[in-house]
């Protein structure tokens, strides 16, 4: 899953649900490029890194549902399939198929893994149990070095990770590699393009896997690889134009990426027809406000609103424990306070949001996406039908990391660009219990710490996530001669590529020997320092 950062607020991280920006995704589909490779989604945990493994090579891939018929592959006329891997059977009741007829469209299909089983069962092969069950690395015989494996040395490393192979292929098939333990490691089709292979190319531990798909996505589909970021920009500021008119359109801020990322296009496509809010709900970090504002200045000459809104919500968290009820409460009081600043605002038309591929996938809400588990919202939705704006989602076709790339080309920060993600209810979910004015004191400096600290340590950009957080408890301590009753911090520093799962960071002991003293020290209230060790699952990076 992708972290929840989002452009009106994180804190209303809505699913794309609307009619317009499903329109807005066809149009702008059909202008970002006619060359495109489709991802049929079995249910991998890797189909979004063949996604991202696609695009490195400058083809623009989209990830859709393992069940989309031939008829509409055809209509999007994509250069090439890929079926990816899965984790059920294929043999069983109820396991995800494939549209049969999606191989006589003369579309090169490649299948991946659990994606090659479905494509050989549907051509007349046979799958079965396999007695050792392959999962780690591999040495491949590669015996034919034409098509997807030219320029493959005759063994090499490869990928496993499977319980069931392929044991019979139909007549009509050829065997392009083997291992010790899977006589069709690879195998292609003799008079259609379909390739399979039931090792890994996309992952890192095939160490040529991206030969393998620059192959089949540039040679076998004939993709010139002309796809770039820069041409994503143009084509969105296009489109954005194209949308917008002479309209005005409403961006909110949050200091995270993606908001600025669509700003700065947006910015870029019709410059004073855009007007910015920044909510200052008071659960920011220390500075934040005054750094969002002044990246703001220095990027934009546009319309800038500031909600100081710290008052608002802190009354209305006043008393509340239960840390959904903190979530909703917080949600609730950023419509009221971005409404109100929007009805300022004349003529705004269109709302902005950050909404990023993940997203798009995950909530189901793309026509073509695969079926996956609906995100579960921390969050609050509903800014856009309850304002009647329509949605601009510019960033609902990359992946994080391109967007950061983008950010990087429309000339924003480093820093900002690699800033950690930080969450919509902010300081309020890492102040455990009631949140009050002076916790935040608290919190918030002993979280600068802990963020500078790393910094100092040349660590930021290795780790995802890194903060503090206040705990609801008091223990007993001695300050110079006197005993002391104060506050535990925890201190959490995680890596993680998706923050669907994360590791606690192995931080040196000398950086976390720091950050403990100097917020015991220069942190008043606070006399004991914890480093969470846990790692999600089946902890969650946040506290509450
Ligand atoms: P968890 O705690 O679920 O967090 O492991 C995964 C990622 O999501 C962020 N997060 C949130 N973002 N609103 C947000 O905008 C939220 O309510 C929220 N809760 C968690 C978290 O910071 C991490 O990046």
């Amino acid at each position: 899953m992708s972290n929840r950062e989002t452009t009106a607020d994180p804190s209303l991280d809505t699913s794309p649900s609307s009619a317009t920006a499903t329109q807005a995704d066809d149009a702008q589909g059909a202008v970002l490029t006619d060359q495109r490779i489709l991802v049929l989604d079995f249910g991998s945990q890797y189909a979004q890194l063949i996604a991202r493994r696609v695009r490195e090579q400058h083809v623009y891939c989209q990830i859709v549902r393992h069940d989309i018929t031939a008829e509409r592959i055809a209509e999007l006329a994509p250069r090439g399939v890929i079926l990816s891997g899965g984790p059920n059977s294929v043999y069983e009741e109820g396991a995800p198929q494939i549209d049969p007829a999606i191989f006589d469209l003369n579309i090169p299909v490649l299948g991946i893994c659990y994606g090659m089983q479905v494509a050989c069962q549907a051509l007349g092969g046979k799958v079965d149990n396999t007695p050792s069950r392959e999962f780690g690395r591999a040495m491949c015989e590669f015996l034919d070095h034409d098509s997807i494996f030219r320029g493959m040395k005759d063994s090499e490393q490869v990928w496993m990770s499977h319980g069931d192979q392929v044991s019979q292929i139909a007549d009509d098939f050829t065997v392009m590699a083997r291992t010790s333990t899977c006589p069709y490691a690879a195998i292609r089709h003799n008079t259609r393009p379909v390739y399979a292979m039931q090792f890994h190319p996309e992952v890192t531990h095939t160490p040529h896997g991206g030969q393998i798909l620059h192959n089949f996505v540039r040679e076998v589909c004939g993709c010139d690889g002309t796809w770039r970021l820069g041409d994503f920009a143009d084509a969105a500021v296009e489109q954005i134009r194209k949308q917008v008119g002479d309209k005005r359109v409403i961006c909110g801020l949050s200091g995270g990426v993606d908001s600025s990322v669509v700003a700065a296009l947006l910015y870029k496509a019709i410059g004073s027809q855009l007007s910015c809010i920044l909510v200052d709900n008071g659960m920011l970090r220390k500075n934040e406000q005054k750094i969002v504002i002044e990246e703001f200045s220095n990027h934009f000459k546009t319309d800038l609103h500031v909600v100081d809104a710290e008052d608002q919500f802190l009354s209305d968290l006043a008393g509340v424990e239960e840390p959904q009820e903190k979530r909703r409460r917080i949600g609730y009081a950023f419509i009221e306070c971005f409404k109100s600043e929007a009805t300022k605002i004349d003529d705004a038309h269109f709302l902005a949001q950050g909404t990023l591929y993940p997203d798009v996938i995950e909530s189901g809400a793309d026509k073509d996406g695969p079926a996956a588990t609906i995100k579960l919202h921390h969050n609050v939705g509903g800014l856009p039908e309850e304002l009647g704006f329509e949605l601009i989602e510019p960033l609902r076709d990359l992946f994080k990391d391109e967007v950061r790339r983008l950010g990087l080309e429309l000339g924003l920060p480093e820093q900002l660009v690699w800033r950690h993600p930080f969450p919509g209810p902010g300081l309020a979910v890492r102040c455990l219990g009631e949140v009050t004015r002076e916790k935040l004191v608290v919190l918030r400096e002993a979280d600068a710490i802990v963020v500078e600290e790393i910094e100092n340590a040349g660590l930021y950009r290795e780790t995802s996530q890194a903060f503090a957080v206040l705990l609801p408890v008091q223990s007993v301590g001695v300050m110079g001669d006197a005993r002391t009753y104060d506050n535990a911090v925890a201190v959490r520093c995680v890596n993680t590529d998706d923050f669907m799962t994360a590791d606690w960071s192995h931080l040196p002991y000398d950086l976390l020997a720091r950050i403990s003293t100097r917020i015991i020290n220069e942190v008043k209230g606070v006399n004991r320092v914890c480093y969470d060790i846990s790692s999600k699952p089946p902890a969650t990076i946040e506290w509450e």
